[in-house]
């Protein structure tokens, strides 16, 4: 089987930054967002017209313990303006990196001081949150990793880091980001998806933690992981009760899976899609398999989240838009509640600590990834159970799903469509914790 080299830059770059003993407590870490010349399988020149945080796509993968102070600058080297989210950490919300709703656009050559404690251990990622179907699109996104102060028994730890790109035929990246087919409908799909792990090789017979992100701007990748047996042991960086049965993986954009599983042969990402399977990366085991472990992969230690309480109150969320649903009454492509981007006032203010459940309606012929900052929810599912806590959901075309939250944390949140095509051309709003 052919398994896929890491990129050569993200190689160089990680190994520099999330290798450092201590890097990560008490001192800054410097992300610098700018234009990046990038090496590309199956081309024998860089690409150029992508950009990457500190010299590499993706950015460094930065890895802190819970609870541990994590500090960044960010630098501003690109032309434009900038702004960084942490995707999933339930951050003060001044931190929050959204543009209007918590701080003003970076300018060039300007910076920002983040500082923030993840009150939880998990697999998030940060990525630009400044004209984000573009700036994550050409490259501006990487792993954020909270180690549990008590960590599962691994032998490795990887990272898998998946986003799809547009080249063009005659193989340069497309920098066209204004394609009105796109925004009006699936979103900018990309022609080569590529999945960066953070090691090629594991020994066979390992017990290995999988943590996948799918970083594309709109692409939903059905995943099958092959090569390995073990379990889904969290969604969006929260540990799940009872770890899941590892079987095919839907990764909306914005959500993560973290697999826990004992390496069998070579590992291989692949896509279920169109009947077929295509791979699109791998890790090549290693040595002769060892007997692999007795014990189950068992549940990872629950994060002390509030219990969201129903029945609550209920805010209405409808999607409209897209292709053939022009009259919707927003000025943009895309509208929530018949208005396109954000509104003057929330959608809905919470008293913190009060349970919400917000109605997700999807009318349109597309499906859409409906993210929530600075929280995370659980679906109300048809018996009033409450599912697994996530904080982006996909919810397809012609569906009606309920999300229930409890609204803890003080200040104004972005909740947005994570197809980021759909969320630059109407679907955005904002709710609001006093
Ligand atoms: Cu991952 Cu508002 O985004
Ligand atoms: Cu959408």
């Amino acid at each position: 089987m052919r398994v896929t080299r890491r990129d050569v830059c993200l190689g160089a770059v990680a190994g520099l930054l999330s290798g450092q003993p201590g890097w990560s407590s008490g001192q800054d870490i410097l992300l610098r967002p700018a234009p990046v010349e990038v090496q590309w399988p199956g081309s024998d020149r860089a690409l150029t017209g992508l950009l990457g945080f500190n010299g590499s796509v993706p950015g460094p993968e930065i890895r802190v313990k819970q609870g541990d102070d994590l500090r960044v600058r960010l630098e501003n080297g690109l032309q434009d303006g900038a702004l960084v989210h942490w995707h999933g950490i339930r951050v003060p919300n001044r931190m929050d990196g959204v543009s209007i709703l918590t701080q003003d656009v970076i300018p060039p050559g300007g910076q920002f001081h983040y500082r923030f404690s993840p009150p939880d251990a998990g697999t998030f990622w940060y990525h630009a949150h400044y004209l984000s179907f573009e700036q994550v699109g050409r490259g501006l996104f990487g792993p954020l990793i909270v180690e549990e102060t008590d960590p599962p028994d691994l032998d490795h730890d990887i990272t898998v880091m998946i986003a799809d790109f547009r080249l063009t035929p005659d193989g340069t990246f497309d920098t066209e980001f204004s394609v009105m087919a796109d925004f009006a409908g699936a979103g900018r799909l990309g022609n080569s998806i590529r999945a960066f792990t953070s090691r090629d090789t594991v020994r066979a017979g390992a017990r290995v933690r999988l943590r996948l992100i799918n970083a594309a701007v709109d692409r939903v990748f059905p995943l099958e992981v092959l090569g390995v047996a073990g379990a889904i042991v969290a969604l969006d960086g929260m540990p799940l009760d009872q770890p899941m049965p590892l079987g095919p993986i839907e990764i909306a954009p914005g959500q993560r899976a973290d697999v826990i599983a004992d390496v069998r042969s070579d590992v291989s990402f692949g896509l279920t899609d169109g009947g077929g399977r295509r791979t699109i990366g791998g890790i090549a085991a290693t040595g002769a398999p060892k007997a692999s472990r007795r014990h189950p992969v068992a549940a990872l230690p629950r994060h002390d989240l509030p219990h969201p309480r129903l029945p609550a109150r209920r805010v209405d969320l409808l999607m409209r838009g897209g292709v053939g649903d022009a009259d919707h009454g927003g000025f943009g492509t895309w509208a929530f509640n018949g208005i396109s981007g954000l509104p003057p006032q929330p959608i809905a203010r919470f008293r913190r600590g009060d349970t919400g459940v917000i109605r997700l309606r999807n009318p349109t012929g597309f499906g859409h990834a409906i993210h929530l900052h600075g929280h995370h929810f659980r679906e109300v599912l048809g018996d009033m159970s409450l599912g697994p806590l996530r904080d982006t959901l996909l919810v397809a075309p012609g569906e009606q799903r309920e999300i229930a939250c409890v609204f803890d944390n003080p200040g104004r949140w972005l909740l947005h469509c994570h197809m980021l095509s759909h969320s630059a051309d109407g679907m955005a709003t904002w709710v609001e914790v006093v």
